[in-house]
């Protein structure tokens, strides 16, 4: 099988194809993701609240993002792998940032880093670029200015925040983005937007118009029962059957019921005196 490439995402959506992204930070849902077919996997920063528990994205550190992807690319065969730069191990230098995504790329396998921001990151997305490092950029909602937003707002609802996101959106393409990230941003900002870029956009809670979709995989299969989003879709609700499944398993291990004798193997009595 082989890995796919920035210019056949590219040329997939040249002919009208959707892209298709969902998150992945373990090799066993990596795999089962990509052997579906899906176009894309991000290893988000957001495994900073699905496999560590935090409230948001701002612990996740360099050490962690490296780890999971790691976690993911060795068993990924087909879909392109983009790891999330964590907060500010870009944000600082350009020094820094182009030394950091070259770990992801050599010690982890990434095939593309992803930063959240805007003008500010015009030169080290260029120097980055130039480098031979694919960036996706990121926009609207930006879970990493939590602590300064105060809040998960949608983006872009007004004309001249919609105006400002669609020059940031034209400086991250200028600067060699080959998509961008369109997070929380109102439905007619990320069309006016997606019109107006050559480069693909990926939407999450933006609506239908983006060129292509990203999700957190352990929101579409409903795996917290106290987190279910309006943006996501529940695919599975598997917190329901992993619980069930959990429960009968309890039950029959108090009942005696499992295990049974076919679920152990049988001495050898030849090879006992
Ligand atoms: O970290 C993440 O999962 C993300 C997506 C929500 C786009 O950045």
């Amino acid at each position: 099988m082989k890995k796919t490439t920035i210019p056949q995402l590219l040329k997939k959506v040249s002919e009208g194809n959707k892209l298709t992204m969902l998150t992945a930070y373990d090799a066993s849902f990596a795999r089962i993701v990509d052997l579906s077919g899906i176009d894309m996997i991000l290893v988000g920063d957001s495994l900073g609240m699905v496999m560590q528990g935090h409230e948001n994205t701002i612990p996740v550190t360099l050490e962690d993002v490296l780890y999971h992807t790691q976690c993911v690319t060795r068993v990924v065969k087909r879909a392109h792998v983009t790891a999330d730069m964590p907060f500010m191990s870009y944000q600082a230098s350009k020094e820094e940032a182009l030394k950091n995504a070259a770990r992801l790329m050599k010690e982890a396998k990434a095939e593309a880093v992803k930063m959240e921001g805007g003008k500010e990151l015009a030169e080290t997305v260029f120097a980055m670029v130039q480098a031979g490092i694919p960036v996706m950029g990121h926009i609207g909602l930006r879970p990493q200015q939590i602590l300064k937003l105060g809040g998960y707002k949608i983006q872009g609802k007004d004309f001249l925040s919609a105006e400002h996101l669609l020059a940031e959106a034209k400086v991250l393409e200028e600067a060699g983005c080959f998509a961008i990230v369109l997070e929380g941003v109102a439905l007619e900002t990320a069309r006016q937007i997606t019109q107006n870029l050559t480069i693909p956009t990926i939407g999450i809670a933006s609506g239908p118009y983006c060129k292509g979709q990203v999700l957190v995989l352990q929101d579409l299969l409903g795996m917290n029962a106290e987190f279910r989003p309006r943006h996501t879709k529940i695919y599975a609700d598997l917190s329901k059957i992993v619980s069930n499944a959990v429960h009968q398993y309890i039950q029959e291990v108090q009942a005696g019921q499992f295990p049974t004798e076919d679920h152990a193997t049988h001495r050898n009595l030849q090879a006992v005196k």
